[in-house]
């Protein structure tokens, strides 16, 4: 295929560096973008009188027709064109002729391909939001039906003071909300159109940005076309984005992976969600949670790329921007991927709540409550502290908890404990008076769901 450059060189390129510069691997990933935008184009160019009208008509028409064939199969890309905007150009002046050499008229393949790069991912962003939604509302029902299980709550993975597993569930919920929001935020400002930037100072021709910018549904135009062709911000956001993204789900399927080992036990995975192993008959491992947990890893090597890649390049467009779109595809394709198999591996799992309220009696979790009842006898809340270390280091030397105390055995410690106490070291009693806002008890988890909803409908409708 003849190159779109030719004219100035005597030689062909060296057939090593044109594997080398060619692009076509994996940027006709964005062929129907690619062919979008150049319809557009040509559009604006038949309308402010660049070509004529039939022309524009022409192109537009044998673009469309290329983009058809190419969805039906019946055109397949040149794996040996430099790039996906030299194919769909080759292609319609193969089919059109000399005016299908007009269609480059006011363009250049630098504002192009932040084109096409802006319109893959908007239609990207526009695909996680439902996974993500999907996640949450999963989230939010797994939540309600766990609103009173108890389970034990950690800090530093020690036992620190029992929750409701809903409650813990809804941390999650939080977590992806946000995420959401970012996503839309990204996408907010993603969605300027660079397109009549040119190569980078504008044109001589009398274009019209705002005509394509709302043909192709921007918000508006790159107000600069040194930063319209040279910005790569918005994958560098995106990129961050998804890495967040999937530092949540690394930290969800850690906390799986812990959660189905035999020293929890707190779910069962499905056996559709779990493998085996080929010498160990007994086991039943977490490999798409730990996959999860380890394509983390990707993506968060794909954000360090396209940082290092722009980090040191002089305005306006270089070369080295070519190596944005592999990291940036992989991040995207990898955070779909992990999201499709992560939620109806949670929507299948099985909560063993028994397990998790056993494991909650254990590791004195219900102590700060106990010194809690000693500050509503009137003690300072130190000095309630300081007996009730002082009484578990009792129960640890009896092997015994605090609900297994008598009454005198808590009396010769302090005056101040009465039969009553019991009730006030009752676990389902300690996460269900913490109705703080926010807070772990029922009522509060059942308030934060309907927060959560009501985000969660704002966010879907906005985008
Ligand atoms: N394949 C190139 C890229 O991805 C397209 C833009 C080429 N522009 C140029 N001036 N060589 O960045």
């Amino acid at each position: 295929m003849e190159k779109l450059w030719t004219g100035r060189f005597k030689k062909a390129l060296d057939s090593e560096v044109n594997d080398f510069n060619s692009s076509i691997r994996f940027d006709s990933k964005m062929a129907k973008q690619d062919i979008t935008g150049s319809i557009a184009h040509a559009a604006m160019l038949g309308k402010q009188g660049i070509v004529t009208e039939e022309e524009s008509k022409a192109i537009q028409d044998t673009l469309r027709q290329i983009l058809s064939e190419l969805m039906s199969g019946n055109l397949s890309i040149d794996p040996l064109a430099e790039d996906i905007h030299s194919f769909v150009e080759g292609e319609l002046t193969k089919r059109l002729g000399d005016t299908g050499k007009k269609l480059h008229t006011a363009r250049s393949r630098n504002d192009q391909v932040a084109l096409d790069v802006r319109l893959y991912l908007r239609e990207q962003i526009d695909a996680i939001c439902p996974e993500l939604s999907e996640l949450i509302e999963a989230l939010l029902s797994l939540a309600a039906a766990h609103r009173d299980t108890i389970m034990p709550g950690y800090t530093h993975l020690q036992r620190a003071q029992p929750i409701t597993f809903g409650h813990h569930l809804m941390a999650y919920a939080m977590m992806f909300l946000r995420d959401m929001d970012r996503l839309a935020d990204c996408r907010r400002r993603m969605n300027r159109s660079p397109l009549g930037c040119c190569a980078l100072a504008g044109t001589t021709f009398p274009i019209d940005r705002v005509y394509t910018a709302e043909l192709l549904g921007f918000d508006g135009v790159c107000e600069n076309s040194l930063d319209g062709v040279s910005d790569r911000d918005f994958i560098i956001e995106l990129s961050a984005a998804l890495s967040i993204i999937m530092t949540h789900l690394s930290r969800f399927s850690e906390e799986m992976i812990l959660w189905c080992s035999w020293e929890f036990k707190f779910i069962e995975l499905d056996d559709a969600y779990s493998t085996g192993s080929s010498i160990m008959p007994q086991k039943k491992n977490p490999d798409i949670a730990e996959l999860v947990r380890g394509k983390t890893g990707r993506v968060h090597g794909d954000l360090m790329t396209i940082l290092t890649v722009m980090k040191g390049l002089p305005l306006a467009y270089n070369k080295d921007m070519q190596e944005d779109k592999e990291c940036i595809f992989d991040a995207v394709d990898t955070v779909l991927q992990c999201l499709s198999v992560f939620t109806p591996m949670l929507k299948t799992m099985r909560v063993l709540k028994e397990n998790m309220k056993r494991a909650a009696a254990k590791g004195f979790i219900n102590a700060t409550d106990c010194a809690d009842y000693l500050v509503g006898k009137g003690l300072p809340f130190r000095t309630a502290y300081k007996i009730t270390g002082e009484i578990v280091a009792y129960c640890i030397e009896k092997q015994k908890t605090l609900e297994e105390l008598a009454l005198d055995e808590f009396q010769s410690f302090d005056p101040h404990f009465d039969a009553d106490v019991y009730e006030h070291i009752d676990l389902t009693v300690c996460a269900a008076k913490r109705t703080s806002r926010g807070g772990t008890a029922p009522q509060s988890v059942d308030f934060e769901i309907e927060q959560a909803k009501k985000r969660l409908a704002e966010l879907t409708e906005k985008k």
